[in-house]
């Protein structure tokens, strides 16, 4: 099933935002925008906000946001094109789809995602019903998974032999090299094609919206030379770094209980599940990356991490754990008894002793502290320091400085460690990071508009008229766009992220296609969506610096005369810089005609300056 773009344009164009969030979450306006509580995470005071003019919403709370597509896929956890059509169904809009769904011409993605359902249903019908399948049946009852929990995890069996699924893709002309782009056959040195996933069960794995991106296998019985599990390679519908097991199955109850549980491995989370314990996600053995931290924290900010206690399964907590802390999240720990993964435990002590288990998680950093306790660390006057300084290093991750000050506190306080003693080695850290050299010499921000979070996970460096110019290019007004890109070669930004940015915004000025709601879709990175989203959002609070700056109120914002303001005032800081650059090089120069050189230069750019300020105002 295939809408053509132009629909979809015409839909989202014709859709009001406001209209449809309204439906489900009451919104009340402040100022330009209207907020709400957020449907996405329990909240007292409002955090979500919702903008008519640039057709967006956006969650200050747990991050969530997108355009009126983005929301109803989220709110009721459909498809992409399902919530197409049931936007265009609100709005009278008629849908003429193009084509059959195998036709030619269907989006090259829905079918790669089409050639997956058809897999995963080829394997269950195997475990469920085949002769074959009853060596992975008994398996599934050793290892006391219900046949109704194999059945909500789409759970399969791939026998042994060479050709199995192969035959069912011929049979059921599915398009073999796209089958093979997947992971699910391979080709020999004689060019044949022959089956990936032999003699295993098979884990289907799902994007958060449900459909099935990629497959693990497992072997039915360990042996040596063999992986134990064999997992789909990465294709253009499975990103490992951005997929999360479990997280489809588990995202509500991890909404409603505000707190999600981190496993390493599928039967983990399955195991788990079957004993109601639903708010699990899995690692698949790896740690976590920062994508996938920020796709969870749209569920939840509260996490416990269940270590397994060898240390294979401790490294990669405590990287997950790194990271969790970088991106705000509240981190607790529980370890397991040596010798058992949560499948295991849950299985042996049942889920009261599990659940006692969970209520006795700690907070992370006293769950360090009370390790090196245990290894006697605090008695000793030189193991202390280093002690302390291990703390140190993860405390300096939390961000919220109130946070850190009450983990300081607390640590202090349990440990019997003196409160300045940690304070003071927190604060030399902080002072080493800052003078760490740093690689982009050239822009040095005076002017920081970024104490909000519309900074949050944007690098520190840049200028503060690029940040202006780009949010004028996410602005909508197709003027004031070409205006900019007449102007100005992005390419000249310092910025990796804005050049990235302005780069998606010129693309789509080709097609006019330049609103807000129709770029953020274009806009591939959650973390440079969100930086889009803030500066979209909080643009009333931030541009009044702005005008306090350097403007006085003097131009009418969002003109073609404000932008022409920005953009001379931007060259002229670039040229700036390029003088102090300079400046730089003259004082390091040896030879003296290099000297002059420079020299000569700088009185170049000095002159151009003053053209630039001639024109000023
Ligand atoms: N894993 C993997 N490839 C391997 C080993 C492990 O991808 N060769 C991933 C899988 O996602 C697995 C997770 O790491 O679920 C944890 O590995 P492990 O603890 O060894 O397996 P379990 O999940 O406990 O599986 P089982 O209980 O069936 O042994
Ligand atoms: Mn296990």
């Amino acid at each position: 099933m295939r809408i053509s773009e132009s629909k979809i344009d015409e839909i989202r164009n014709s859709a009001d935002i406001v209209d449809i969030i309204s439906g489900y979450v009451q919104l009340k306006k402040r100022g330009k925008n209207f907020i709400g509580l957020c449907p996405f995470h329990s909240e007292k005071t409002p955090s979500f906000t919702v903008s008519e003019e640039k057709q967006i919403y956006k969650c200050f709370g747990c991050g969530a946001g997108g355009n009126v597509f983005n929301f109803l896929m989220d709110f009721k956890s459909i498809s992409f094109i399902e919530a197409v059509q049931e936007v265009a169904e609100q709005l009278g809009i008629t849908i003429q789809y193009e084509k059959d769904f195998y036709a030619e011409g269907q989006s090259e993605l829905e079918e790669l995602y089409e050639i997956n359902v058809l897999a995963a249903r080829f394997f269950s019908d195997y475990l469920l019903k085949s002769s074959e399948g009853e060596i992975a049946r008994q398996y599934f009852k050793k290892r006391n998974i219900k046949p109704q929990t194999q059945k909500i995890f789409d759970l399969g069996f791939a026998p042994e032999g060479w050709d199995n699924f192969l035959h069912f893709a011929n049979e059921n002309k599915i398009d073999l090299q796209k089958t093979k782009r997947l992971g699910l056959i391979d080709i020999n040195d004689r060019g044949e094609y022959y089956d990936k996933f032999r003699g295993r069960i098979i884990f289907p794995i799902f994007s958060p919206n449900g459909r099935i991106i990629a497959f693990g296998g497992r072997i039915l019985e360990n042996r040596e030379n063999t992986a134990k599990y064999l997992n789909s390679p990465e294709s253009a519908i499975y990103l490992k770094r951005r997929s999360l097991y479990g997280l489809y199955h588990s995202k509500e109850e991890i909404r409603k209980l505000d707190k999600a549980i981190l496993v390493e491995g599928y039967m983990d989370l399955i195991s788990l599940y079957q004993n109601g314990i639903k708010n699990a996600v899995a690692s698949s053995g790896t740690s976590l990356t920062e994508d996938q931290v920020q796709l969870l924290s749209r569920f939840t900010k509260n996490i416990i991490v269940l270590f397994d206690a060898d240390a294979a399964g401790q490294k990669a907590s405590l990287r997950s754990i790194e990271i969790l802390l970088k991106q705000d999240f509240e981190v607790k720990v529980v370890s397991l008894p040596q010798g058992e993964d949560p499948d295991s435990f849950i299985h042996k002590a049942g889920k009261d002793k599990f659940d006692e288990l969970i209520s006795s998680a700690k907070n992370f950093l006293e769950y360090q502290a009370a390790q090196y306790e245990q290894a006697g660390m605090f008695e000793d006057p030189a193991e202390q320091t280093k002690a302390i300084r291990e703390l140190v290093k993860s405390l300096a991750l939390v961000n919220d400085e109130l946070k850190r000050i009450l983990y300081v506190k607390s640590i202090a306080k349990k440990f019997n460690l003196r409160e300045k003693l940690i304070e003071n080695e927190l604060n030399e850290l902080f002072q080493s990071q800052k003078q760490k050299p740093t690689i982009a010499k050239t822009i040095v921000p005076r002017q920081n508009f970024s104490n909000g979070s519309a900074s949050l996970k944007m690098p520190q460096k840049y200028s503060p008229y690029e940040k202006e110019l780009v949010r004028l290019m996410y602005s909508g007004n197709e003027e004031i766009v070409r205006f900019i890109f007449d102007n100005l070669d992005y390419s000249e930004f310092e910025n990796h992220d804005f050049r990235k940015l302005a780069s998606i915004v010129e693309e789509n000025l080709v097609v006019s296609k330049i609103s807000p709601a129709a770029l953020i879709e274009k806009i591939e990175e959650e973390e440079l969506k969100n930086f889009i989203f803030n500066l979209l959002l909080e643009d009333e609070q931030i541009s009044k610096k702005w005008d306090e700056f350097s403007f006085n109120g003097k131009i009418e914002k969002d003109t073609i005369a404000y932008a022409e303001s920005v953009l001379r005032r931007y060259k002229i800081f670039q040229i700036n810089e390029k003088i102090k650059l300079n400046s730089q090089l003259i004082e390091e120069a040896k030879e003296e005609n290099e000297k002059m050189e420079l020299l000569k230069k700088n009185k170049e750019l000095i002159a151009e300056i003053k053209i630039l300020n001639g024109r000023l105002e």
